[in-house]
């Protein structure tokens, strides 16, 4: 119903597209009036992009153990913390820079290098990639491995094989103490 808004809306306001609008409503016969009375409902339901485009959330990350990940929705993404494991942080770590297709130092994708915090949707074409639970498959780099065309991510999230042009993004991301982030 929002696109249905978004469209009127979008329509240049001007006199042209409201006789347009009023011509379509009047011509519906009771379909308009239910029209011309859900749509105020409607558009007063949305939230400003304003209040969208500031959406932050917190979250508490003192149950999440060494090994262990959740996974939090965010402005409609799903956001991947995991708490890595000392190899996992070697092997983002130690890392031939060189060999990376989006090259990036952990240091650069992390804030703390126990805690990897990133968007969970593959850079290729969107899909969720696996890998946030131990038993699902992480590909031949500890990381992530997206089922839909291959890709696979190592434990920093950076795109080391498949056809994802770039490491997976990271969201606006602080600690606000040693067991809570705050995200946006
Ligand atoms: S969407 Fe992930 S590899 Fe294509």
């Amino acid at each position: 119903m929002a696109s249905h808004a978004e469209t009127i809306n979008g329509s240049g306001g001007g006199e042209q597209s409201r006789r347009d609008f009023l011509t379509l409503a009047a011509g519906a016969v009771g379909v308009g009036g239910v029209a011309a009375l859900a749509w105020p409902f409607i558009n007063s339901m949305n939230p400003a992009a304003d209040v969208l485009a500031l959406a932050s959330i917190e979250v508490d990350i003192s149950s999440v153990k060494t090994g262990q990940a959740i996974t939090v929705s965010w402005r409609g993404k799903p956001v991947f913390i995991r708490s890595r494991t000392a190899e996992e942080i070697k092997a983002a770590v130690d890392v031939d820079l060189k060999s990376l297709p989006d090259p990036a130092p952990d240091s650069a994708r992390v804030k703390k290098p126990e805690w990897l915090v990133v968007i969970g949707i593959c850079t290729h074409l969107g899909c969720i990639p696996k890998g946030q639970k131990i038993t699902e498959p992480r590909g031949e780099y500890g990381g992530y491995f997206c089922p839909c065309h291959g890709s696979q991510y190592d434990t920093a999230a950076r795109i080391r094989k498949g056809p994802a042009p770039r490491n997976l993004d990271l969201p606006d991301y602080a600690f606000i103490t040693d067991t809570k982030l705050k995200i946006g």
